[in-house]
């Protein structure tokens, strides 16, 4: 209930990171189920698959960032280590072929017309790294040997407070005051980069499935892997 002393300009608007939350939230759900992580990697070439295709994602997501030159708006929250760079790395301690990477195919991203549409699409990113701790550690668990040393992009390797979560939701919020008239942009652009990452997994999620087929045998149903190429194959993979 509004105090009667209360007028409408004192009364605090929501903050901007509960409200993000709020409207993607649903996208989220989306996403989680979608990509079924971390139990649809199994072994050391999928995980590398999964790192490819998230790599072809962020990448030009993250070169698209570079238009925007306000990002030190966030600090001390850091933007200079990026997730792509992550990738790149725990894809080369895997042994690919980091050449190849140029030539694989990029994801539709959203278009971004403002600094706050582009704010929206990195709070999803760096969002997206909360999950990936969780992820990480059933990984380890499971085919932990096999991933050793290319754990980067789901662990994170930065220390707070330049990759802390709690530091960029305050600048969030921080933003979201000072620009009320933005704040529409900065949930438009992190809704649409839902969406973006949404259609670029789907193929590949459709594709994995795909992979483990029943096949009629005799009065029974087998289930069989079947090989259609990898995302990148290692170097010297034998084709
Ligand atoms: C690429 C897909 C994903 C994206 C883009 C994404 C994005 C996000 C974002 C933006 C947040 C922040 C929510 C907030 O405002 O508090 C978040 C939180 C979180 N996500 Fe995801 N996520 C993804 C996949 C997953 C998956 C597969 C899991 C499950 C293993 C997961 C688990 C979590 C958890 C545990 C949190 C923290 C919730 C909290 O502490 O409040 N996410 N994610």
């Amino acid at each position: 209930m509004i105090h009667s002393e209360e007028t409408a300009s004192t009364i605090p608007s929501s903050a901007l990171s509960g409200d993000l939350r709020a409207r993607t939230s649903l996208l989220h759900d989306q996403a989680e189920a979608l990509l079924g992580l971390p139990d649809s990697i199994t072994s050391r070439s999928e995980y590398a698959d999964w790192l490819a295709h998230f790599l072809a994602f962020y990448d030009p997501l993250e070169r698209a960032f570079g238009a925007f030159s306000k990002w030190d708006i966030l600090e001390p929250f850091s933007t200079k280590s990026t997730h792509s760079r992550r990738l790149i790395r725990d894809l080369g301690a895997l042994g690919f072929d980091l050449r190849a990477l140029s030539h694989a195919p990029n994801a539709r991203i959203p278009t971004m017309p403002t600094f706050a549409h582009a704010l929206g699409a990195r709070y999803v990113l760096e969002g997206s790294a909360l999950g990936g701790k969780v992820i990480l550690r059933n990984l380890q668990q499971r085919i932990g040997a096999e991933i050793a040393g290319a754990t980067d992009f789901f662990g994170g390797v930065e220390p707070a407070p330049s990759s802390d979560w709690r530091v960029f939701k305050k600048a969030l919020d921080r933003f979201g005051d000072q620009h009320p008239e933005a704040r529409e942009d900065v949930l438009t652009g992190a809704e649409e980069t839902f969406r973006a990452l949404l259609d670029w997994f789907e193929p590949f999620v459709a594709q994995k499935k795909k992979m483990v087929q029943p096949v009629c045998c005799g009065n029974s149903l087998k289930f069989v892997k079947t090989f259609p190429p990898n995302f990148l194959d290692p170097v010297g993979a034998q084709k």
